[in-house]
């Protein structure tokens, strides 16, 4: 089992790089995130949060599920919607569980990529799915949901964690 890396894991504040080889070891490493997702009851993981610096993530939520590489995400709706947010990569230090705030992400996107065969993918999600996206994406890009929280409610988050 791939272990999940905590804030502070310098590998979570790094850009990833692009998925170049769609071959067996990319279909394993899917499934091994996937695997790790589960085992924690995650509705999301991406590369970095087990170490792996690629341009990936995996997802099961609100009834949909899938994988998603090299994705490029579209904000069609920039409408604010504040709702509840965790991160496997953010939790309690006392209770190795989650630690959950209130985060403004927009109401509607568009995620472009590639599957795991390297056929193209093009999701439009809204609600859960659309915050899922926006927050799996900032991971492939070194960011955690603590950045867009307002200073003190970052704090309080960090002050836990
Ligand atoms: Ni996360």
């Amino acid at each position: 089992m791939r272990e999940i890396r905590a804030i502070g894991d310098p590998v979570l504040r790094t850009p990833a790089e692009p998925v170049e080889g769609f071959d067996r070891e990319l279909r394993k490493l899917i499934d091994d995130m996937f695997r790790a997702m589960y085992a924690v009851n995650g509705v999301g993981l991406a590369g970095p949060q087990i170490g792996v610096s690629r341009r990936l993530f995996v997802y099961d939520i609100s009834g949909r599920k899938g994988h998603l590489i090299n994705p490029v995400l579209t904000v069609d709706d920039p409408d604010p919607i504040l709702d509840e947010e965790g991160c496997l990569s953010v939790p309690d230090r006392q209770t190795g569980q989650p630690l959950y705030a209130p985060v403004a992400r927009a109401a509607g996107v568009t995620v472009e990529g590639l599957d795991r065969l390297e056929r193209p993918v093009r999701i439009t999600a809204r609600g859960s799915l659309a915050r899922c996206f926006q927050h799996e994406t900032d991971h492939l890009d070194g960011k955690l949901y603590v950045d867009v929280l307002p200073k003190n409610e970052a704090r309080k988050i960090l002050h836990k964690a």
